[in-house]
């Protein structure tokens, strides 16, 4: 069974032929990221018009890398949350109009679920469920119970920033653009988080939610002084921009650990599934390694970590087999989504 994939949540705009669900024949991704770069995060506008720009050429591309005709296809996979409204709207438009006219079911994906399926999709093996889903990316950060694929129920998220959002905005704090993850984790080997001391938020209502605003803040007068805004100098010198990033990383990552390993834990599950573009972080699989070394861990392809179509176009195969006639074509975009409805 081919299934055409769009993703357009944020700011990629993917396409991809994937075939059963795991063989890629094709994954297109045109990246955003030299326009919002100086922005220090994404321009939800900006993203949608690059998106109507590019949409049509990388669904071409997506086809014909794979070989396949559009009249090959058997059904359209799109992301149709959680993500920028705007963003949303273009590709699950376009996937409606494909759908529509070659009179083939239209899958709606949710993104999220997409990422921790771009790990099992990554692997041959049958994954052992239940498993503990660790969702890292630049819009969410959640743990989730997963009994299958299609089957969770959500143990804790962050109740204000998403990790990889705060290592967006810590970056910003030290002068490097969007996105800041790649940046952080590379000033963070030169390095020593010994000298700052900072910590990741405790929920008082859920021991596996997230708080990482707190630990923005801290990095934030601990770079620019005590009450300070964005576009205040720096207190500190240039050479411990290094220890700051360090610092930050250790602190942000021990907390997802700690979380993570007890959730696995109290839940009684020994696989972790990771996915999101903070997972290609080395220095959070180094601690995984050693902090959950009874658990297998489930890490993404390196092609499939940040967003993609392929995770999108692999996830909508199981749902088409679940139910063969697809989702109404009047399906919505959802900005958000409930983890015990998915
Ligand atoms: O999953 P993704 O492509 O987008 C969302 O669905 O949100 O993830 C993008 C996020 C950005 O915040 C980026 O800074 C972060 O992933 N990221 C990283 C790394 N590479 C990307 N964070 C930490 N370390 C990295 N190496
Ligand atoms: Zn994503």
């Amino acid at each position: 069974m081919l299934i055409l994939g769009i993703e357009s949540t944020c700011d990629e705009t993917a396409c991809s032929v994937v075939q059963d669900g795991k063989k890629i024949l094709s994954n297109v991704v045109s990246s955003q990221v030299d326009l919002h770069g100086i922005y220090g995060g994404v321009v939800p506008e900006l993203a949608c018009r690059r998106h109507i720009d590019v949409i049509l050429p990388v669904v071409e591309q997506a086809l014909n890398e794979a070989c396949v005709e559009l009249t090959d296809i058997d059904g359209i996979g799109v992301a149709h949350g959680p993500g920028l409204l705007g963003a949303l709207h273009i590709g699950l438009n376009f996937a409606k109009g494909i759908a529509w006219s070659l009179r083939k079911p239209l899958i709606g994906v949710n993104h999220i679920e997409a990422h921790l399926y771009a790990s099992i999709m990554s692997h041959s093996k049958e994954v052992l469920f239940p498993a503990i889903g660790v969702v890292l990316s630049g819009g969410h950060t959640a743990l989730v119970l997963m009994q299958g694929v299609g089957k969770y129920s959500l143990i804790g998220q962050t109740v204000d920033d998403a990790v990889g959002e705060a290592f967006d905005k810590v970056a910003r704090i030290l002068g490097f653009p969007y996105p800041g993850g790649p940046v952080i984790e590379e000033l963070a080997k030169q390095g020593d988080a010994s000298k700052f001391t900072f910590r990741g938020g405790r929920v008082k209502t859920n021991p596996f939610a997230f708080s990482f605003s707190g630990l923005k803040t801290a990095v934030l007068y601990a770079v620019k002084g005590q009450g300070t805004s964005y576009d205040k100098k720096n207190i500190i010198s240039d050479d411990q921009k290094a220890d700051v990033a360090a610092a930050f990383q250790e602190a942000a990552f021990t907390d997802i650990v700690n979380k993570t390993v007890k959730a696995a834990e109290k839940e009684g599950c020994k696989t972790l599934i990771f996915g999101g573009g903070v997972v290609n972080n080395l220095a959070l699989r180094k601690l995984f390694a050693e902090k959950a070394a009874g658990l297998k861990l489930l890490w993404p392809a390196s092609d499939l970590t940040l967003d993609n179509a392929a995770m999108i176009a692999g996830l909508a195969y199981h749902k088409l087999r679940e139910k063969p006639e697809g989702d109404p074509l009047d399906l919505e975009a959802m900005t958000t989504i409930d983890w015990d409805q998915s």
